[in-house]
């Protein structure tokens, strides 16, 4: 099979680098890919969202199976673009149908749906820019600290949590009146703040049957001890060492079964992964998001543990025979540390050497923020590069990783020291 790969940042190259183990995999394109991704697979260029450039380089390679890293071009419709079109519509997608993917593209769509199957969640209400004076009403029977979102996407950074009253008015006349983070705050949903542990758990669905895959915690703060500016995510750990069977049973049960037989209730086709954000809030889970793809850099994570030929997944999503796979999962620990660009997630230099990578031997490397410029391999993003170990527990995989992070260097390095603090 012939298999093209969207996206370009670690989380793509960890795809890559999985789908390029499997016998099932001839030829393996990735678009637009990233200088691992070159090491492995053909870069195409062509960006997520440019459908037609897509069509056209999947005819030319005779591509037999797109997956789809990102959120964006399944929010914009790429799989139903497929499958309207003769040309392409026997090419499997793996990603969910524009009106699945709205579970994370409107954050009100999601609300309404994990309320509709009775998903533990919190409690909210959504407002429009005609309704300003009830959201300030609705802030006031709240108590603190106030969780303010963007309804549609805003690259990871529509979520505001305040703990002043009057700011967290000042901020909801922003986001709706001063369109703040654009059209996606043309609604807002605020809802109840939970307090607890958060985790993620992974499912890959066809529409029928589903897998859970590990689950992991990622470090999104730039900061060490979860402080500072939101990333897109600075290291991740897998499995979580605090989920327990109970837990685990709480959230198949609770969770997991009720959003697959939802989606086909509601006959939203999906058949991919899906990511569930969850707050555990006294041994209850309870939902915080929705994502229509995997995690980055969750996916540097579990990904390294799982043992499964990831393409015979992919076939049994496209033939529905999910529940005739067996998940084979490495029980080690893998921990992946980000390293990313001095000033990121504000504004970074690009061009910077990265040198070191070829003297690690018992780390996986991932480029994410990476290309390759007459044969030298340099900064193009904010998080550069994904460096993952596994270990006996997290503490050991931990060890490793920080052990071959300390080989890699390049101008303004800057990563954080201390994952795995808060278990
Ligand atoms: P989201 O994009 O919805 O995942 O929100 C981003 C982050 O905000 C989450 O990872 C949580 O840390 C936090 N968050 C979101 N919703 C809530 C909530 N209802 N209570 C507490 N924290 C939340
Ligand atoms: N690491 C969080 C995300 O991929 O959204």
């Amino acid at each position: 099979m012939n298999i093209l790969v969207l996206g370009s940042g670690g989380r793509e190259h960890t795809f890559a680098w999985k789908i390029k183990k499997s016998p099932l995999c001839s030829h393996l394109f990735v678009a637009p890919g990233n200088s691992g991704t070159a090491e492995l697979a053909i870069n195409l260029q062509v960006e997520v969202n440019d459908f037609e450039g897509i069509k056209a380089a999947v005819l030319k390679h005779k591509i037999d199976m797109v997956i789809v890293g990102p959120e964006d071009p399944l929010v914009n419709g790429i799989h139903d673009y497929f499958l309207n079109d003769n040309s392409l519509k026997k090419v499997t997608v793996i990603g969910p149908q524009k009106a699945a993917a709205q579970l994370e593209g409107s954050k009100e769509f999601a609300k309404e749906f994990l309320f509709r199957h009775d998903i533990p969640t919190a409690g909210y209400q959504s407002f429009k820019v005609n309704e300003l004076k009830k959201g300030y009403d609705f802030l006031e029977s709240l108590s603190p600290p106030y969780v303010l979102k963007a309804d549609g996407l805003a690259a990871g950074k529509g979520v505001l949590i305040i703990d002043e009253i009057d700011e967290a008015k000042t901020e909801l006349k922003k986001m709706l009146v001063d369109s703040k983070f654009g059209d996606a705050s043309a609604k807002v949903v605020i809802e109840e703040f939970l307090d607890g542990i958060e985790l993620s758990c992974f499912v890959l669905t066809d529409g029928e049957n589903y897998k859970i895959l590990p689950t992991a915690k990622d470090y999104k703060r730039i900061g060490e001890g979860d402080t500072g500016l939101n990333t897109g995510g600075m290291g991740a750990i897998s499995p979580v060492p605090f989920v327990n069977n109970i837990l685990l049973d709480k959230i198949e049960e609770q969770i997991v079964k009720p959003t697959i037989n939802g989606l086909k209730k509601d006959k939203l086709p999906y058949r991919g992964f899906i990511f569930i954000g969850l707050i555990v809030v006294d041994n209850q889970p309870m939902v915080i998001e929705y994502n229509v793809r995997m995690g980055d850099p969750e996916t540097e994570a579990v990904l390294p543990r799982l043992n499964t030929d990831l393409v015979e997944l992919f076939v049994a999503i496209r033939d529905q025979t999910l529940n005739k796979i067996y998940l084979n999962i490495n029980s080690k620990s893998a921990t992946t540390v980000v390293l990313v660009s001095g000033g990121y997630p504000e504004a970074y230099a690009k061009g910077m050497e990265i040198s070191g990578l070829e003297a690690v031997s018992d780390a996986i490397i991932f480029h994410a923020g990476a290309e390759n410029i007459n044969g030298k391999v340099v900064t193009s993003g904010g998080r550069v590069i994904a460096v993952t170990a596994l270990g006996e527990d997290y503490k050991s995989a931990l060890a490793t990783t920080y052990q071959a992070v300390s080989k890699i260097n390049f101008k303004g390095m800057n990563y954080r020291k201390d994952l795995g603090f808060d278990l």
